[in-house]
């Protein structure tokens, strides 16, 4: 396989099909490439429609044109397969390549990502002109990398994807009588005679199925995943050289699996800038992260948006076990499809852009190079916008972004190195968001809520100024971690239990909380208490749990007297060997505890009954890197709004200093011996950071 070309790469999609008969604007951009720093191109994205026009007559001419004028430029090319949207002549004559909704209707043309996970058409398409690409291109050497498709999502019910489900189910369970069990048919006379009475879910039939939810779930993705390794087919046949990949958006699909297909990671990152975090959008729920603790910061500061977007950082480098990702989209100016589309403020393109090289990005690309003239996207940021030169604020940020890249050669490969992980399980968050039951105001149907529980502990472990991993149930990567967090770790397997076991057993510490061990495979509950597998290792049972809405709360008191308040769970707790670190001092749990750790082999298995407040949290997970020892990324507390990354660099490590907070600050870095990075300037008492400023510094080995 190819390696990427070294160095950093910084470019953006380009869609020069759009502009074929403006000749004068498609010279102008090479030379503005050159002005911007850019040194690669993603084309292609949506051109299925001028690739083909018709179906079988194909038109390359303008592709090939734009492959020697990119490469004459120093740009390299990132080159896409257009399935991401079907043209008109395929929707009308082939109608089965387009989506059926939830309620049975198939889609008419229109839209992208229009497309069903199954069709043979459509496959067989894609084939056609995937294969075509991969022949004509291939082997050019601008051609670095191959983009399937665009931003997989969504689902598809016609009934070629439910006769799949159907094979898919078949494949899984054997016998009828197998599913039936599984899925605790019994309740409510749901049980099937034949396969063909298995429908997909729907409102207007199985809509509370749980069972049925949770292995449509695992079908889509796995069908997300056979579509996708469809159209690379052709590519992986003949460019067996040319890595693959496909760009992911909101994490609601399984990664961790759909990630051993990739050969890079490539992440679309449009964080919600200078929005109100209070606002309910795609991740940002309730309840007010700033509520939650905020430092201190006003309850909008860009900070919170900052931590959901390293988050999903922190989940894209895990996801191929600390491999440096692409971020392939961010929006150079503001994104048209937001509440609203706030210019970035002074400092933030440029910060925004090295907060995905802080947690371990080696691409900055955009969305994208030029403004659409017209339709949906004309008023989405862009490098160069509809005034058509370089003299914009936009285009001289990107350009600044550029040369600082460059400046930063050989950073681009390293790597992070985290002790601490946190368990992220897909299969988990499906059986919580689909089951009815424990807040569903917060969970039921929304994988953003599953996200947001997770925020507390990442935000506890960052703001401690640590590296975090994400890792999965079954084992792979926890080599080399110290300190496993696991919280609403819902759905548990055996043998998972047995890995964290063997995890602890070494001298790990794992930390899980409520409503954990609840259910296995199937989402069916663990009978003989909860935690479950887990159970033994916990050294607890937990005889109920117990939900409750964002006005009430619950007293707690540690062991060494001092006292507040948690709440939106609270686990009634019965030691089984473990030891009592906190009590609920008052509430129907009052005296019991609150949380708890077990002894177990070397290390420690420590139990969460609340959600306790951040605070706290804090403070906790300081004490538990303090006895695992492990490294944090700046040595003394950062003011608030700042928080710091480290990544590894051939002569020690390159610290990046970030100030997402309300205002200018001071960092204290008397008796460090740090340099500035790239430019090798002393670093004498301190460090002034502007409000939304960086500062890499590098701490020579
Ligand atoms: C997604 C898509 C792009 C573009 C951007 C706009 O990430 O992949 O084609 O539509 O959104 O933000
Ligand atoms: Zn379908």
């Amino acid at each position: 396989m190819k390696p990427l070309p070294k160095g950093f790469l910084h470019g953006a999609d380009y869609n020069p099909d759009q502009w074929l008969a403006y000749p004068e604007i498609l010279s102008e951009d090479y030379r503005l490439m050159t002005l911007a720093h850019t040194n690669v191109m993603s084309i292609g994205i949506f051109s299925w429609s001028a690739l083909e026009p018709e179906e079988g007559r194909f038109e390359f001419g303008w592709m090939d044109e734009v492959f020697e004028r990119l490469h004459a430029a120093g740009q390299s090319v990132i080159l896409a397969t257009p399935g991401g949207a079907r043209p008109a002549w395929m929707a009308q004559k082939y109608p089965e390549v387009l989506r059926v909704g939830k309620n049975r209707v198939r889609n008419l043309f229109g839209h992208r990502h229009n497309h069903c996970l199954t069709s043979p058409v459509f496959r067989e398409k894609c084939g056609i002109i995937n294969a075509k690409l991969a022949e004509r291109y291939g082997k050019h050497p601008a051609l670095i990398l191959w983009h399937v498709n665009n931003e997989y999502g969504g689902e598809c019910f016609c009934p070629l994807c439910a006769e799949a489900f159907r094979g898919w189910l078949k494949a899984r369970y054997h016998t009828l009588e197998a599913l039936n069990t599984a899925w605790w048919a019994d309740f409510w006379s749901l049980r099937f005679s034949d396969w063909s009475q298995i429908e997909p879910p729907c409102d207007h039939g199985q809509n509370t199925f749980n069972a049925l939810a949770l292995d449509w779930r695992l079908f889509v993705n796995h069908q997300t995943i056979d579509c996708y390794q469809a159209e690379a087919a052709p590519l992986r046949r003949i460019t067996p050289e040319t890595p693959v990949t496909t760009n992911y958006h909101r994490e609601l699909y399984d990664l961790w699996k759909f990630s051993r297909h990739l050969d890079v990671v490539a992440f679309d990152n449009y964080p919600f800038w200078h929005h109100d975090p209070r606002q309910g959008f795609y991740t940002l729920v309730a309840p007010n992260p700033a509520e939650e603790d905020g430092l201190g910061l006003s309850p909008t500061s860009d900070y919170f948006v900052a931590m959901e977007a390293a988050f999903d950082f922190d989940m894209m480098r895990s996801l191929k076990g600390g491999e440096p990702f692409l971020m392939m989209e961010s929006t150079p100016g503001s994104a048209n499809w937001h509440m609203a589309s706030p210019q970035k403020e002074r400092g933030l393109a440029l910060l925004s852009a090295m907060q995905a090289v802080a947690h371990g990005a080696r691409s900055v690309q955009y969305f994208q190079w030029r403004k659409s003239r017209g339709n949906y996207e004309k008023y989405h940021g862009a490098v160069v916008n509809h005034a058509g030169h370089e003299n914009t604020r936009t285009f001289r940020e990107v350009a600044e972004i550029g040369s600082l890249l460059e400046s930063l050669k050989g950073l681009a490969e390293s790597r992070i190195e985290a002790q601490v992980a946190i368990l992220h399980d897909w299969e988990a968050m499906y059986a919580l968001t689909e089951d009815n039951g424990i807040l569903n105001d917060l969970f039921h149907n929304k994988p953003a809520g599953y996200k947001r529980a997770f925020m507390p502990y990442y935000r506890a472990l960052v703001e401690n100024r640590v590296s975090v991993d994400f890792v999965p149930p079954d084992g792979t990567w926890w080599e080399g971690k110290k300190l496993i967090v696991a919280p609403m770790w819902y759905l548990v397997r055996e043998e998972q239990a047995r890995r964290a076991e063997e995890f602890v057993q070494a001298g790990g510490i794992l930390v899980t909380t409520y409503w954990s061990g609840v259910v296995g495979a199937n989402g069916l509950c663990h009978l003989g208490g909860v935690p479950g597998p887990l159970r033994h290792l916990m050294g607890i049972w937990v005889e109920e749990t117990s939900s409750m809405h964002s006005h009430r709360s619950v007293g707690v008191r540690l062991r060494d007297g001092v006292e507040f308040e948690a709440g939106q769970f609270a686990d009634s707790i019965h030691l089984e060997g473990a030891e009592t670190l906190s009590t609920f001092t008052n509430g129907i749990f009052e005296g019991q505890p609150a949380a708890t750790s077990n002894r177990f082999g070397k290390g420690r298995a420590i139990h969460l009954g609340t959600k306790f407040p951040l605070h706290h949290l804090r403070s906790f997970f300081s004490s538990l890197l303090d006895e695992q020892m492990i490294p944090r990324t700046f040595p003394a507390d950062l003011p608030p709004g700042v928080y710091a990354t480290r990544r590894k660099s051939g002569n020690g490590d390159v610290v990046f200093l970030m100030n997402f907070g309300d205002a200018e600050t001071i960092i204290n870095t008397t008796g460090l011996g740090w340099v500035s990075h790239p430019d090798g300037a002393l670093i004498h008492t301190a460090i002034r950071l502007p409000k939304f400023g960086l500062k890499m510094v590098l701490e020579k080995a």
